[in-house]
């Protein structure tokens, strides 16, 4: 399958740098931007053909993933409507009806990726696909190779993308602050960056397996250290501050805010 990307930026980055190291790459990925060079620079990097408009993209895509902002929707969709066999949309918050709306005809999958797909751990969390939408079908199965595949109701993905989408900034902004604490506490920078990304690292896995609050039981003896520290996030109101976080991305994806 030749795999089209209309947008070269940061989310289209990611999925192509997971594909092109994944078992299951497109034959060929090719990659569209506005004119500012980024296609050509992922082209490179990752191994496949920037094209010199969405027209030449439709052209030579079996399917397209659709990955410039949700305010380009109209633009974007016009030359590729009716001229390719599926269009995976990573559009926020934009809903299944506006994209049938753009793309008429031309079946759509509405996904909400995360940035760690770039590094095969992703999430990606969809709605249903058509079992006879085939070259979806493909797709979505070439994208479970960087990614757990979530399928869920529409009306579940804007709060699903606060949690999985938006929340790794939240707790990579966690993990810049404690680097920082680190420097304060005596330590060299680089070694208290690369001790925080190692926690941070080895917490991402092991809470695949246990959970959060075991885990936070298990590290936090009483009396100790950790429970110390986790007394003093709570009285500063970490836990509502990360509500909050999830509530202010939540209004501006309703566009309340
Ligand atoms: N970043 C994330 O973590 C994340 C997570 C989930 C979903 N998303 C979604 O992914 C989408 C893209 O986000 P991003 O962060 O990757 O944005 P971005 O870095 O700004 O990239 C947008 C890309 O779209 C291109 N573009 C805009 N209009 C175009 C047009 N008419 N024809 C061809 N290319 C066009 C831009 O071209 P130029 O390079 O020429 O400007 C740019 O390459 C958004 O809808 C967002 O909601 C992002």
């Amino acid at each position: 399958m030749n795999l089209g990307f209309a947008g070269s930026g940061n989310m289209a980055a990611a999925i192509a740098r997971g594909l092109a190291r994944s078992s299951r790459s497109p034959e060929l990925m090719l990659f569209a931007d506005s004119g500012s060079g980024r296609a050509a620079r992922l082209a490179d990097e990752v191994g496949g053909e920037a094209v010199g408009s969405l027209d030449e993209l439709a052209q030579r895509s079996d399917v397209v993933v659709l990955a410039v902002k949700p305010a380009a929707l109209i633009e974007a969709a016009g030359p590729l409507a009716g001229r390719v066999d599926g269009v995976v949309s990573v559009l926020g918050a934009t809903p299944v009806a506006r994209l049938r709306e753009a793309f008429g005809e031309t079946p759509v999958l509405r996904t909400m990726p995360n940035l760690a797909v770039e590094v095969g751990h992703g999430v990606i969390c969809h709605t249903a696909v058509d079992p006879g939408d085939a070259a979806l079908v493909e797709a979505l199965e070439m994208l479970g190779s960087v990614a757990r595949l979530v399928v869920l109701d529409e009306e579940h993905l804007d709060a699903a993308t606060a949690v999985m989408g938006c929340a790794p900034a939240y707790l990579a902004l966690a993990s810049e602050a404690l680097i920082e604490a680190g420097i304060e506490a005596g330590l060299p920078a680089e070694v208290s960056d690369q001790l925080v990304r190692d926690a941070a690292a080895g917490l991402g896995k092991h809470q695949l397996e246990r959970d959060p609050a075991d885990l936070q039981r298990a590290i936090a003896s009483p009396g100790g250290s950790t429970e110390a520290g986790l007394e003093a996030l709570r009285a500063a109101g970490a836990p509502e501050a990360f509500r909050g976080a999830v509530v202010a991305s939540l209004d501006r994806m309703s566009g309340k805010a």
